[in-house]
């Protein structure tokens, strides 16, 4: 029988919804912990299939996942481009920023899937594992991975390239074309390693006005798209334009993607009711996830009201907070796969 989550994806009603979370895999978990303290360093830990694939596996066997997520990085495509990448501890990512001309003429796409090929190694290994759980590769889309690029680190408003957009339009687009070709090549890759679902993240697309939405968030998606589906016509691509607010309709409409996936902000029940038979995946506030208990449970049939009748895929609408005790997690699958 199909998998839960391929058959939400295809457009069934699957009731109760499959269920798994942004974040699944990570410093909540103690076993993601010891892991993570084996590795040393974030990136050692992205690149060593033994241990991404341990990682990957670990919240399918402590709660059940219907989705194993790659343990992997939006920002090992730069890493894999040769643009220098740290994790310092407490402070997220930093990257040597790129800000001209010879910054983009130095990222080098030649042999960027031999750079990648651990990572290729582990959705390999990990497929092998699966079960009945989905495999769902991914790669961040090309706005906001050049929100990290260009800023060098994570930001409030990331003025800096919204600036180079605008200012030097010639220079960005330069960086952005580099940026569909590396995330359509790495997202056929995976596919072609054992992905059978693949998720693009835009975490930063609503700081975007609706021009710059439209040309810098749809129109690489809705490229990217074109060009997996034309060597994987089957397989399906999740969409994820966080903050997009009502621009999350043209988003569906114009990139082709085949589901879209619902920031915490974003109202389920509008959504449920606006985008037809397109499958919705989201969107617990992981605050509530946090919180537990009883306000947990009534976010959670929040969003099952709206998923009701429809193709859904539970998630939440953000990544899960590392201060997340994880025996809220049983409870939220518990409360899901009870409705
Ligand atoms: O479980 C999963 O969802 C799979 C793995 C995954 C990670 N990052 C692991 C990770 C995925 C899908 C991502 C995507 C990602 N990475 C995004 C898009 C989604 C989002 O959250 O908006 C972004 C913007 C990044 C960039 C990034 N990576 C940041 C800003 C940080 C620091 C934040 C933090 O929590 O420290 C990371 C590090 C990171 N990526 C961690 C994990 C588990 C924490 C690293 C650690 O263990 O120290």
């Amino acid at each position: 029988m199909t998998k839960a989550v391929l058959r939400a994806l295809g457009g069934e009603a699957v009731w109760p919804p499959p269920v798994w979370l942004m974040r699944q895999a990570g410093r909540y978990l103690p076993e993601y912990r010891a892991i993570r303290a084996q590795a040393g360093d974030f990136v050692t830990l992205c690149t060593t299939p033994r241990m991404a694939a341990e990682v990957t596996l670990q919240p399918l066997r402590r709660f059940g996942m219907d989705a194993a997520i790659l343990f992997s990085d939006i920002l090992l495509v730069p890493w894999a481009l040769g643009q220098l990448l740290r994790f310092a501890e407490g402070e997220g990512p930093l990257l040597e920023p790129i800000r001209d001309a010879a910054g983009v003429a130095a990222l080098r796409p030649n042999g960027l899937l031999d750079r990648l090929a651990p990572v290729l190694e582990t959705v390999a290994r990990v497929r092998a594992e699966v079960g009945d759980a989905t495999l769902i590769g991914f790669a961040g889309a090309p706005w906001t991975v050049a929100c990290y690029m260009v800023e060098g680190a994570g930001s409030k408003e990331f003025a800096t390239v919204r600036a180079m957009a605008y200012r030097e339009p010639d220079l960005f687009a330069a960086l952005m074309d580099r940026l569909v070709e590396a995330t359509a090549a790495f997202l056929c890759a995976q596919i072609a390693a054992g992905a059978e679902t693949v998720m693009l993240f835009d975490s930063w697309a609503g700081v975007l006005p609706a021009a710059g939405f439209r040309a810098h968030v749809i129109e690489p998606t809705a490229e990217i798209v074109q060009r997996v589906r034309g060597e994987h016509p089957t397989i399906p691509i999740i969409g994820f334009p966080r903050l997009a607010g009502t621009q999350v309709a043209e988003y569906v409409d114009l990139t082709g993607v085949d589901a879209v996936a619902i920031d915490t902000q974003a109202d389920a029940a509008h959504w449920s009711a606006r985008l037809g038979r397109t499958p919705v995946q989201g969107n617990l506030d992981p605050i509530a996830l946090l919180a537990g208990g009883e306000a947990q449970r009534l976010s959670t049939e929040t969003v099952l009201d709206a998923a009701r009748g429809r193709p859904w895929i539970f998630n939440l609408g953000h990544g899960i907070l590392p201060a997340t005790p994880p025996e809220h997690v049983t409870d939220l699958l518990a409360t899901v796969r009870a409705a």
